[in-house]
């Protein structure tokens, strides 16, 4: 009984280490532009922003788009998905692991889960 208690407090500690290390990936690169909370309002976005960052938080928005499509804009860049070249690519930045981990900060901002 006690290593399986052992056991679960191991792995909740092991998905929280995974948990932050997102957020943390999320806070370095993408909270500039889309927002410490994902509401499209970070500090680098200027009056001059033809496109606003898009608002993680507005879930009948973030459902429309799948995993899939989210990405393939983190990792090639709005213009990819004829968006903004305001939005980056991310391909020689981030790794598939990181990528995967946002997908999963995004959807927790929208409390959503995407359209298949
Ligand atoms: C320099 C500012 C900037 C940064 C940094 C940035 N984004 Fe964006 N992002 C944008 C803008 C602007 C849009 C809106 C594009 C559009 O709607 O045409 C956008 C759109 C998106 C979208 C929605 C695309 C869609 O299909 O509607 C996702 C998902 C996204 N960004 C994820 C991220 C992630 C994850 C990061 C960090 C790795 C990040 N962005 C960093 C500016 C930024």
């Amino acid at each position: 009984m006690v290593r399986v208690f052992m056991l679960f407090f191991a792995l909740s500690l092991v998905t929280d280490a995974i948990a932050s290390d997102s957020e943390t990936t999320y806070k370095f690169y993408c909270a500039q532009c889309h927002g410490v909370n994902g509401d499209g309002t970070g500090p680098n976005v200027t009056a001059d922003f033809a496109t606003d960052p898009r608002n993680f938080t507005k879930k009948e928005d973030m459902a429309k788009l799948s995993d899939a499509d989210i990405r393939s804009v983190i990792l090639d860049g709005g213009p990819a998905l004829s968006k903004s070249a305001l939005m980056p690519p991310w391909s020689k930045t981030l790794t598939s692991e990181e990528v995967d981990g946002l997908v999963q900060v995004l959807r927790g901002f929208c409390n959503c889960q995407g359209a298949p």
